[in-house]
This record gives C-alpha cells, structure tokens and sequence, in this order.
C-alpha cells in the first residue's frame, strides 16, 4: 500500500494587523512543523476578497503577512512561502471544485451563515460562499496531507475532506485509466484516490487566546480597543502597557489548573505565559502558583518582549524596503507554481480537459 508524502500547507488571510492570538494560534505552529515536514505557507490574497471587495493597501497586508512569517523564523529556502494570487492553479483547481462540491455543503458552514447573517444575498458575494472550495483548492493543488488551523477552520477542513473524497470517488474510474493514483484506506474502506484525506493539526499550547480586556471574547483585530490585543508589531513600550493594563482578578495565582476555572482573565494571561515560553499551564503555575498578578505580570511582559519584539522589530525592517520581502514572495510563487502545475496537469487530464 502506497501513501501520500506528508507536506503541511497553511493559509493567513491579508486582512487587519496579525496580533497575538494569530502568532501563538498559527505562525508559532507553522514554524515548529518546519523541522520535520515539508511546508507550504500562503497569504491567501484570494481569500481576502470574499468578504469585502476593495482594500486601501492589499499588496501592503499581503507583504506584512510575508514579513511576519519571515521575521517569525519561517524559512522561505527550505519551505515555500508566496501569495495565493500568484499561483493561478488554485483559482483553476477551486473551478473543478465548485463543481465537485454541493450548495447545500456550502450553505451550512457556520461561518459562511456568521457572515452573511442577517444581510441579504445581494450583500454576499458568491466568493463568500465558495470560499471553502478555494481553500481545499489552496490544499490539494498540492496534495497537502497536513494543515495547522485554528478550531474556527476545522468545519472547512472537514469540507476539503469531502470534496476530495467525491472527487476520488466520482473520478474512480478515470483516476485508475492513469499512474496518478495512491491506494489510501478512508476509515475501513480501501481508495485508490487521486487527492489526500487532508488532516488538520488544531490544539497546541494556546489554540484560543482571549482579549486582554475581557477573558470571554477571543482575541481580535476588530475589537474597538487596541489594549484588548497585542498587534505583532508592537514595539517593547506597548506590548508592557497593555499586559500591565490587562484585566484580572484580585486572587492571588492557583497552584493547579483547576484553579483557574471560573477566572478566564487569569487562565489566558497564565496561558499565554505558557505558549510563549513552550511551557504547560501546570508548569508556569508550579512556578508562579500563591503569587499575587503585581509579581505575574512584570515576569509576564519580560518573557513576551523577549519574544515579540526581535520579531515585530524584523518585520518593521522587512516592511521598511519591500524588495527582499518581494524577492522571497516571487521566488516562492515559482516553486509553488511548478508543483501545482503538475497536479492541474493531472486533474486536467483526470476530469477529461482536452490538452
Ligand atoms: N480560511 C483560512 C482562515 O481564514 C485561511 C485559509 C485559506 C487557509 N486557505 C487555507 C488555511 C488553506 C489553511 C489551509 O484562517
């Protein structure tokens, strides 16, 4: 029995500023899979038109999403990195998509109904809708195995899954007429399939990180208040200002995760603490458990400017003259197109295209 090489591939939307939630939910992940995966990191600029049209600087979002990767330790020699955009097989394999994938599918992700909720149709775009069949595109144009998210994906990878099992199993007969094929077991059942059964890696040490301001509401980049977040570009001055404001309690730390239940202000700066030094919430309550948040916080902020701020202080440098980030994101376009050509190839072959 043959398999699919494993090869990660994740996607950032070039919306809004990257804060913290993003680093520690995503790009922290995205570089630890390096060491031993292949990985493809995109900035999904296709993406970012589903749900508004016009942007005042999309090549700008789409270079600091690039930055921050960079500045973060992603490294575009040995992975790719490059925008969606510029790998126009994605928009071609998420046509075959649209067609492979159901209405009804679409029309029951959580989020599609989230943002399109109360509006009607004539202020939805139809990209909004298919927006989850691009994003298996994004995936399968590489045959990708692996896919770090966040929990808020899950539904859409789940959705990749089944479009590629209605592609194997609807194209079963074209797929065994070429060499293309692998044989995979899909639960019991053997497959000789064309596209992988996509695994997503959700979890690791901070999946959720809350607002600063009110431990019930997750980090975000349209809270109104800005001292709800840490932005990735923060300089060292204000990352400390806004954990020193930072909403808590008057207890003093618990010396179990127990203890935190019922203190979700607490629980998410301990959390955070714990993310950012690759550390378990027990472990930082081991070492902080029966102090009072006067002697936290200050341990806090250390560790998170001996964190941020060399990264927020490389992207401010990669942001300042765009020609490297420029060079990374087109040397990296190359190498995915090369890859996604062959599978399109394929598929053109495989679904019937005449070449
Ligand atoms: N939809 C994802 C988000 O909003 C971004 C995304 C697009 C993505 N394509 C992807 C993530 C492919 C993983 C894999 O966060």
């Amino acid at each position: 029995m043959s398999d699919f090489k494993p090869l990660v591939f994740s996607g950032v939307q070039p919306t809004g500023n990257l804060h913290l939630g993003n680093y520690l939910g995503a790009i922290r992940k995205f570089v630890a899979l390096q060491q031993d995966h292949d990985c493809i990191y995109c900035v999904v600029d296709l993406h970012a038109i589903t749900a508004q049209l016009v942007h005042q600087d999309l090549r700008g979002q789409t270079r600091s999403i690039a930055a921050a990767f960079i500045a973060s330790g992603i490294d575009p020699e040995k992975h790719i990195v490059f925008n969606q955009s510029a790998v126009p097989q994605h928009a071609e394999l998420a046509w075959v998509f649209n067609c492979v994938a159901r209405i009804g599918w679409m029309e029951r992700m959580t989020q599609f109904k989230d943002k399109s909720g109360g509006k009607n149709a004539e202020q939805t775009s139809l990209g909004l809708l298919a927006y989850p069949s691009l994003m298996a595109a994004d995936i399968l144009v590489y045959r990708a195995t692996h896919v770090p998210v966040g929990d808020d994906q899950k539904q859409h990878l789940e959705l990749a899954r089944d479009i590629a099992q209605k592609f194997n199993i609807d194209f079963t007969d074209h797929i065994r007429k070429t060499s293309y094929g692998v044989d995979i077991m899909v639960g019991e059942e053997p497959v000789h399939a064309y596209f992988p059964m996509v695994e997503p890696l959700i979890g690791g040490p901070a999946p959720r990180v809350m607002s600063l301001r009110d431990g019930t509401k997750k980090m975000s980049k349209s809270d109104a208040s800005d001292l709800s977040r840490i932005n990735l570009m923060d300089d060292a001055e204000t990352i400390s200002k806004k954990i020193r404001k930072a909403k808590t309690d008057p207890d003093a730390l618990p010396s179990e995760v127990e203890g935190l239940k019922g203190r979700p202000e607490a629980d998410n700066l301990v959390g955070i603490y714990a993310a950012l030094s690759d550390k378990t919430k027990q472990e930082v309550l081991g070492e902080f458990g029966g102090q009072q948040f006067s002697v936290f916080k200050p341990a806090l902020v250390d560790l998170a400017v001996e964190v941020l701020a060399p990264i927020s202080g490389e992207m401010r440098r990669l942001m300042d003259d765009t020609t490297h980030i420029d060079a990374i994101l087109r040397k990296g376009a190359e190498k995915a197109r090369a890859r996604a050509d062959l599978t399109m190839n394929q598929v053109r072959e495989i679904v019937g295209f005449l070449q």
